[in-house]
């Protein structure tokens, strides 16, 4: 795929082609990378060029941000995710064993170049695992913002160019937090939303389901919880609930195991040594908020409802 557009690019001795898998996305790989990379002679002035999803460009960030203390680098997001939510954000990510990115840095680019082109090659799951990032964002926006996407979710499906202005959107929003928070201190922790239990779901299910779906299904397993502990009125879990739903059904079949999805969220960075650190959204306007949360059988058993209405 690719092969003639990218066909300068790839007649480079120095190309690199990586399989997007999230084992890929290892400290051990990134050591197999690195000494490509050395062998190739690379120097503090060479740079970077990422061109791929969310695993190429969080594999790239990495590397270029730790090896010889840093070397600058580009970014061609070819996904509908890191498009409209990973691409801006300066983050890198790296899995070490089932502790789903556990190590990183923040190291932004130093350019973005979006094609919206990409996006028609794309699978069905990989434009939903986009659009559960973009429903994230705008519901961090507000009620309103969500439900604006929502409503053009069959439009979306229809015609991938119908996504621009949301791809737009997205890292307009994303952008107003980076600059309160660049370093994920405070604020932009709420971009965590579905995150806790979407990674969970996906190291659950072996990675069965894409990052984004599983995201999709976090922020509905979020939303449940919520109105379960009286944090959340049931009309707003509902109304999220439809277009959360309409994302991640052609998932809901898949089986989610609660004893490994509890024990991945026992792990979850955002935990204190005692409590949970989720991100769920709360009152009158669903806003999204972090809240802790104690692990105990009244929450186990919560989840354990939340889960079986994925299906
Ligand atoms: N660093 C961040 O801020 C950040 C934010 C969100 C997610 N992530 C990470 O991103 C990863 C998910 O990234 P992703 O969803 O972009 O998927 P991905 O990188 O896993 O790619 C998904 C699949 O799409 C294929 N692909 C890529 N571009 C394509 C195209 N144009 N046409 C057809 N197929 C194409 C890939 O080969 C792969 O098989 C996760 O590991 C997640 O943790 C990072
Ligand atoms: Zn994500």
């Amino acid at each position: 795929m690719y092969t003639d557009q990218l066909r300068t690019v790839l007649q480079y001795q120095n190309t690199i082609i990586i399989e997007a898998t999230e084992q890929n996305k290892s400290l051990e790989s990134a050591g197999r990378i690195i000494s490509t990379l050395v062998e190739q002679k690379t120097r503090r002035n060479h740079h970077l060029v990422a061109i791929g999803g969310g695993i190429v460009q969080d594999l790239t960030c990495f590397i270029a941000s730790t090896l010889l203390r840093g070397i600058s680098w580009q970014l061609v997001p070819t996904t509908l995710l890191a498009q409209a939510d990973s691409c801006i954000g300066s983050k890198s990510s790296i899995n070490v064993g089932d502790a789903k990115n556990i190590v990183g840095t923040f190291y932004p680019p130093t350019k973005v170049f979006i094609d919206q082109n990409f996006l028609q090659t794309l699978h069905d799951s990989e434009i939903r695992s986009g659009i559960g990032e973009i429903l994230k964002v705008h519901a961090i926006d507000s009620a309103e913002s969500f439900n604006h996407v929502a409503e053009s979710l069959q439009k979306m499906h229809a015609n991938v160019d119908e996504l621009q202005p949301f791809i737009y959107s997205a890292l307009a929003i994303k952008k107003r937090f980076i600059e309160v928070d660049e370093f994920d201190q405070g604020i932009r922790n709420i971009f965590n939303f579905g995150h806790s239990f979407g990674h969970a779901i996906e190291s659950a299910t072996n990675f069965g389901v894409p990052h984004g779906v599983a995201v999709t299904m976090g922020m509905d397993v979020a939303c449940q919880i919520s109105t379960k502990r009286n944090l959340l009125p049931a009309p707003h879990a509902e109304r999220m609930r439809r277009a959360l739903r309409e994302n991640y059904l052609p998932f809901s079949h898949v089986d989610i195991p609660l004893d490994p999805t509890m024990s991945a969220l026992l792990k979850d960075k955002k935990n204190s040594s005692t409590e949970l650190g989720l991100i769920l959204p709360v009152g009158d306007a669903a806003s999204i908020e972090r809240v802790m949360i104690s692990p105990d059988q009244q929450f186990v058993s919560q989840l354990r409802e939340s889960l079986a209405e994925l299906a």
